[in-house]
């Protein structure tokens, strides 16, 4: 009996889901298997072959996919994202980690049918950073991938040690077997900055105030911004992020010297981004009011990033800059959602 050979989406129907299945669809022709724990919104659902409402921590969901599909790759999107974490972290870390060990098992056990390579294409985040001052912020910089990985949040643990997870699979799993499932696994991760997506909005996260501030003042509605003017973290326009997680995936392997990389687009303050909005609605009505809790999050996280090495071994290159990313894909896009 012939499976189905697919390329699977975990958290499909999330952000990023959205705007890599709308891609994965349109321009790479692959054929798609879509697993979240709601059902897929009907703009995405039609884009692939099966979709699967169910849990990431349901084993026996997982292997009756194994029966099913043939996985030739698999981007792991399902996460609670920083501040739902916060509340739950028990359950964020069943999610996050014990999640990502289930599909990266999977993983392993997929390449055992076909004997090739599964990629393993995992979002992780700015998140794994943890700076302990402002001070020590501002001084910091461009942070390299290496340094002050010591994140203070329960989802920045989880994908710091997810990371290292996809690495020890990829190199190191049941070492001592007398036969290795070494080369099962080829894990590929991107450390992302905050994302700005003009078609959906995050839930969850801490880097939200970026989308949340714009989407508001589309819709004339007024916002409270939960973070200093002064707050400076990395965002990036989502067509780049998945231009990114596409071409990391594509990159020859003799080319990559890390499993994890760094990736930057643009970094205004909360304070320059509302100044931005206001540029373009300029009735928008943004307040600044920091709740201190979050602002800690955000002030661990650091202002920007150094990312040469997704420069030099891939090619990596941001589609828009801050102009472009609001004038051409932020604004006209958002404008039509919400007339
Ligand atoms: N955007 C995410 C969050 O705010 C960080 O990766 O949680």
């Amino acid at each position: 009996m012939s499976r189905k050979p697919v390329v699977l989406v975990t958290g499909a129907n999330g952000e990023m889901g959205h705007g890599l299945i709308h891609r994965l669809a349109n321009h790479n022709g692959f054929d798609i298997l879509a697993l979240d724990i709601r059902e897929l919104d009907a703009d995405i659902a039609p884009l692939c072959v099966a979709t699967i409402v169910g849990d990431i921590l349901d084993r026996r969901l997982l292997e009756r996919l194994v029966s099913e599909f043939e996985i030739h790759a698999i981007f792991h999107l399902a996460a609670l994202l920083s501040t739902r974490a916060e509340f739950t972290p028990e359950t964020a870390h069943e999610v996050n980690v014990q999640g990502t060990l289930n599909l990266l098992g999977l993983a392993v056990e997929q390449s055992r049918w076909h004997g090739q390579q599964v990629k393993f294409l995992f979002p992780s985040s700015i998140a794994a950073y943890g700076l302990p001052t402002l001070d020590a912020k501002h001084e910091a910089g461009r942070v390299i991938e290496n340094d002050w990985n010591m994140p203070t949040t329960m989802y920045g643990c989880n994908k710091l040690y997810c990371e290292h997870l996809g690495r020890y699979f990829t190199h190191h799993y049941r070492q001592l077997a007398a036969e290795s499932d070494l080369q099962g696994v080829d894990f590929r991760s991107i450390r992302f900055p905050g994302l700005i997506s003009a078609f959906t909005l995050p839930s969850g996260g801490t880097s939200d105030y970026a989308p949340e501030m714009i989407h508001a003042a589309a819709q004339g509605q007024s916002y409270t911004c939960f973070v200093r003017a002064d707050t400076r973290i990395p965002f990036m326009a989502m067509p780049s992020a998945i231009g990114a997680l596409l071409d990391l995936m594509n990159a020859p392997a003799e080319a990559l010297s890390t499993h994890v990389y760094n990736i930057g687009s643009f970094n205004p303050s909360a304070g320059e981004f509302a100044e931005l909005v206001r540029g373009i609605f300029p009735d928008a009505d943004i307040n600044f009011e920091s709740d201190t809790k979050r602002q800690a999050i955000v002030d661990s996280w650091p202002e920007d990033v150094d990312d040469t090495l997704a420069r030099q071994e891939w090619g990596f290159r941001p589609r828009y800059n801050l102009t472009q990313a609001i004038e051409d894909y932020l604004l006209p896009n958002i404008r039509q959602r919400y007339t």
